[in-house]
C-alpha cells in the first residue's frame, strides 16, 4: 500500500481497539453496526455485559440483528438458529442436531470512558493491548464529558490529516478556535513508529472565541496547539492557555493555566464513511454542568464544520480531474500514513481469514 493510496484494498489496522459506539447506544435491542467493512451486531447480556458478533447467520446470512434476544443469546429471525455471546450455536429448533459449522465470529469488546471498544483483529491478541489511557481520568480536578459522535461521509484518513493540521482552524473554525497566529505560526513535528505530533506555541495573543470564556485569567495568552495522532486513528488534541509570559515548553503546573484535552477516536466504516467519536477533558470547573454543556455543544459545532470540509475534500480527491499538490503543512499527515502503512503491512491479516 502506498502511504497515500486511499483506494488500496486493505487500509485498516486490525489488531487494535476501535470505538464501536457510545455505551449508551447499546442495550437489550440488537444494534447493527458496520466497522472496517464488517457487519457486526451489538447487544448486552442480561447482566449488562456487551457482546459483539458477526451480523450474519451461517444459514442464509440473514443479519442476526433482525432477530431477537433470548436471555444472553440471539436468535435468528428466519429459522431460529440461536447463538450465545461467544458465537456458538446453542439451538437449531428445526432439526435434532446442531449443524456442523453453525457459529459466528465473536469480537472482544470492553467498555471504558462511556465508549464501547471493539477489537477487530486476532482475538487472542486483544488482552495484551489495553485501551488508551486517559491521563488524569481519576483526578477530581478534571472533568470528562460524556462524549458524542458524528457519521462522516469521508475516508478516515482525511479526518486523520485534519487532526494533524493545526493550521486549518484559521479558516475552518473562524468563529471558535481561530485567533491571530493560527494561520502562519510554524509547526514542530515529532514522530515515532506509532504516533505523530504537530504542535506549536503562539505567544501573547488574545484567546479565540471558544476559549475566551473558559480561561481563568484576562488579557493575552500563550497558547499551545498540540495535535497528536496515535495508531490506528486516535487523535489527542491538547490545548493550553497560560497568561502571556508563562507559556512555552516549560509551562508550569499552575491553577491559572487552562488545559483541555480533546480525545478523538475515528473508526472506519468503509472507504467512504467514518464514525467520529470524541470526549473533552479539562482541568477547570469539574462540577460546572452548564460549562460542560457549552463545551460539548461548541465541540460538536466545530466538528460539524470539519465534517462539511472533509466530505467535500473526499469527493474532490476521489473524482479529481486535474493533479493535486502538497503543502508543507501536510508533512505530519504524510509521516503518519507512512507509519500506518508499515504497521498494516507488518500485521498481514487477511480481512476475511479470521478464525470465528
Ligand atoms: S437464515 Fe438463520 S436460521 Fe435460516
Ligand atoms: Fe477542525
Amino acid at each position: 500500500m502506498s502511504p497515500l493510496d486511499l483506494t488500496a484494498p486493505q487500509v485498516y489496522l486490525r489488531n487494535c481497539w476501535y470505538v464501536a459506539c457510545l455505551s449508551r447506544e447499546v442495550g437489550r435491542q440488537p444494534k447493527a453496526v458496520r466497522l472496517l467493512e464488517e457487519a457486526i451486531v451489538l447487544y448486552r447480556r442480561e447482566d449488562g455485559s456487551p457482546v459483539a458478533l458477526e451480523d450474519a447467520c451461517p444459514h442464509r446470512k440473514l443479519p442476526l440483528s433482525m432477530g431477537r434476544l433470548m436471555g444472553d443469546a440471539i436468535e435468528c429471525g428466519y429459522h431460529g438458529l440461536t447463538f450465545d455471546g461467544c458465537g456458538r450455536c446453542i439451538a437449531a429448533p428445526t432439526q435434532e442436531r446442531i449443524p456442523h459449522g453453525a457459529r459466528v465470529r465473536s469480537y472482544p469488546v470492553q467498555e471504558r470512558y462511556g465508549l464501547l471498544w471493539i477489537w477487530m483483529g486476532e482475538s487472542e491478541k486483544a488482552a495484551q493491548h489495553p485501551v488508551i489511557d486517559i491521563e488524569h481520568h481519576d483526578s477530581p480536578d478534571w472533568h470528562l464529558t460524556t462524549g458524542d459522535s458524528l457519521r462522516c461521509n469521508c475516508h478516515y484518513l482525511w479526518l486523520v490529516d485534519n487532526l494533524l493540521d493545526p493550521s486549518h482552524v484559521a479558516w475552518v473554525h473562524r468563529g471558535t478556535f481561530a485567533a491571530a497566529g493560527t494561520e502562519d505560526t510554524p509547526l514542530q513535528i515529532h514522530a515515532d513508529d506509532s504516533s505523530v505530533v504537530c504542535s506549536r506555541w503562539m505567544y501573547s495573543r488574545p484567546p479565540p472565541a471558544f476559549y475566551a470564556p473558559l480561561v481563568q485569567f484576562s488579557g493575552p495568552a500563550d497558547r499551545l496547539q498540540h495535535y497528536e495522532v496515535r495508531l490506528p486513528s486516535m487523535a489527542i488534541n491538547r490545548s493550553i492557555f497560560a497568561p502571556a509570559g508563562m507559556g512555552g515548553p516549560q509551562v508550569p503546573q499552575d491553577p491559572l493555566v487552562y488545559r483541555m484535552v480533546s480525545y478523538n477516536f475515528l473508526t472506519p466504516v468503509d472507504a467512504d464513511t467514518t464514525l467520529y467519536f470524541w470526549l473533552q477533558h479539562r482541568n477547570t470547573d469539574p462540577n460546572n454542568d452548564a460549562l460542560t454543556e457549552r463545551i460539548a455543544a461548541g465541540a460538536k459545532a466545530a466538528f460539524e464544520e470539519d465534517r462539511l470540509i472533509l466530505e467535500a475534500v473526499h469527493q474532490g480527491m476521489k473524482h479529481q480531474r486535474t493533479p493535486h499538490i502538497g503543502l508543507l503543512l501536510d508533512a505530519g499527515a504524510a509521516r503518519f500514513r507512512k507509519a500506518l502503512a508499515e504497521r498494516i503491512r507488518a500485521e498481514d491479516i487477511q480481512p476475511d481469514a479470521h478464525t470465528p
